[in-house]
């Protein structure tokens, strides 16, 4: 296990970052590139663990991708959805749990067997919220222990029935999968959303020409004859953005940009929330709606002198990914914060609500857990400490933001993960200023 030692910035975090292309969007692109009938090209493609844990299924359903890293790059040649063939061998996800979820929906339309599995975490990421409404389309699916996990089994067919379905819990990655299997149903299929979570696979469905729309909180789908290939460029990920934002607000006299960010609301409630803490940070939109429906622009941040506050409810989906790092930032505001409706927190790559807690108090910090959330205390000042990973790629980034602002030296064990979203996560924080020690 890789580790590394970080010692406190000693001066401000300064510059301007083009962060790595949205993970969430380029697992849509790829998969829905596979569901076009020819050759979809896609610039911008994160090939990050996790998106390539994603292609490497789809090539098992007999897509074909050309992938050209350093300009981030992807080709995709696909027979397109009624075309896919069944995968010659089991799946395997890796740690993402949109690679699992997602594709169990696409697979329902397959006929012949799929069988998912992936890395120990995922194995124990909850499959319920996906089996159950999933079975509704007539396809046969199922998963271990009593179908709470992976690894999964899907007996798909090409004609699946409609799905009318409300989502029990506000994910992204359900309604998701649920879109997909509803392209292969022989008629509209209605999914009712009560709380809203990311909408970018209705946004770049409808741009690859499926009639996809939304009434109140239901969302009709009608299945195409064929999708037809389109070109695609796809803005950087807010998700990996946050850390770089979140660590200028801390590091004294420091002033970031990061450029050319994905900008719908649905994924920047953390934005929201920094501003409501008295932070200096400004959006600056220059693509209203570019190739595959979404905003783009850059994003400011200023160190700033911060304040408590509290949120929950509705927002949490727009900012889901957010919590660990908005609660590294909250140790540093003054008064009480309160974080509740967070207990999905509790179901990602790791226990994420207990890990910050317990990191971020072995630092000094007075962060209370809750069943459903934390009360973090500040500012408390913070010391360097031995934290854990947890084999989570946002813990380990927001416990290396923390170690920017903490008194001594810092090592965090485990941070290989930070590749699963973020592969070139220390070269863009040492390009703003970060020392280490060494790994
Ligand atoms: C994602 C949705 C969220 C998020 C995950 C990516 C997506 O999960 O936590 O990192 O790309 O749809 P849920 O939809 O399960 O909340």
């Amino acid at each position: 296990m890789t580790s590394i030692r970080v010692i406190p910035a000693s001066r401000p975090l300064e510059g301007t970052i083009r962060c790595p292309r949205d993970k969430s969007l380029s697992h849509r692109a790829a998969m829905i590139g596979a569901l076009c009938n020819g050759t979809t090209r896609i610039e911008g493609f994160s090939f990050c663990q996790d998106c390539l844990s994603t292609l490497r299924c789809l090539e098992r359903f007999g897509v074909h991708f050309e992938k050209n890293e350093h300009a981030e790059k992807l080709v995709i040649k696909s027979p397109g959805l009624h075309h896919l063939s069944e995968p010659d061998d089991i799946l395997d996800a890796g740690n993402s749990g949109t690679s699992i979820r997602m594709l169990s929906g696409i697979a329902c339309g397959v006929e012949g067997i799929s069988v998912f599995t992936g890395d120990e975490s995922i194995r124990k990421r909850p499959m319920k919220r996906i089996i159950i409404p999933l079975r509704k389309s007539g396809a046969f699916i199922a998963g271990r222990g009593g179908d709470r996990f992976p690894p999964l089994i899907v007996q798909g067919k090409s004609v699946l029935f409609p799905l009318q379905y409300a989502l029990e819990v506000p994910s992204a990655q359900v309604k998701s999968a649920l879109l997909f299997a509803a392209l292969s149903a022989k008629s509209t299929s209605r999914i009712e959303e009560p709380i809203a979570s990311r909408d970018h696979t209705e946004r770049m469905l409808r741009y690859f020409g499926v009639s996809l729309s939304r009434r109140e909180d239901t969302i009709y789908v009608e299945p195409p004859a064929e999708l037809s290939p389109r070109e695609l460029v796809l803005p950087g990920d807010p998700s990996s953005a946050a850390f770089l934002l979140c660590a200028a607000l801390l590091v004294p006299g420091s002033e970031v940009t990061v450029t050319d960010i994905c900008l719908n609301s649905t994924r920047t409630g953390f934005l929201r929330v920094l501003r409501s803490m008295g932070a200096q940070i400004t959006e600056h939109p220059t693509v209203t709606t570019q190739e595959g429906g979404e905003e783009s622009g850059s994003i400011r941040a200023v160190a700033s002198r911060l304040h408590s506050t509290s949120f929950g409810g509705e927002i949490i989906p727009s900012l889901v990914d957010e919590i660990p790092i908005l609660a590294v930032t909250a140790t540093q505001a003054e008064g009480r914060t309160v974080i509740t409706g967070a207990e999905e927190l509790r179901l990602k790559e790791s226990d994420r609500l207990h890990a910050v807690a317990d990191g971020l108090n072995k630092m000094g910090a007075a962060v209370e857990e809750t069943p459903d959330g934390l009360i973090i205390d500040g500012p408390t000042p913070l010391r360097g400490a031995r934290l854990q990973s947890h084999g989570d790629h946002r813990i380990a980034m927001s416990f290396l933001v923390a170690s920017l602002v903490a008194k001594g030296e810092t090592e965090i064990e485990g941070i290989d993960c930070i590749g699963i979203s973020y592969p070139s996560f220390f070269k863009d924080m040492e390009t703003l200023g970060m020392r280490r020690l060494k790994e």
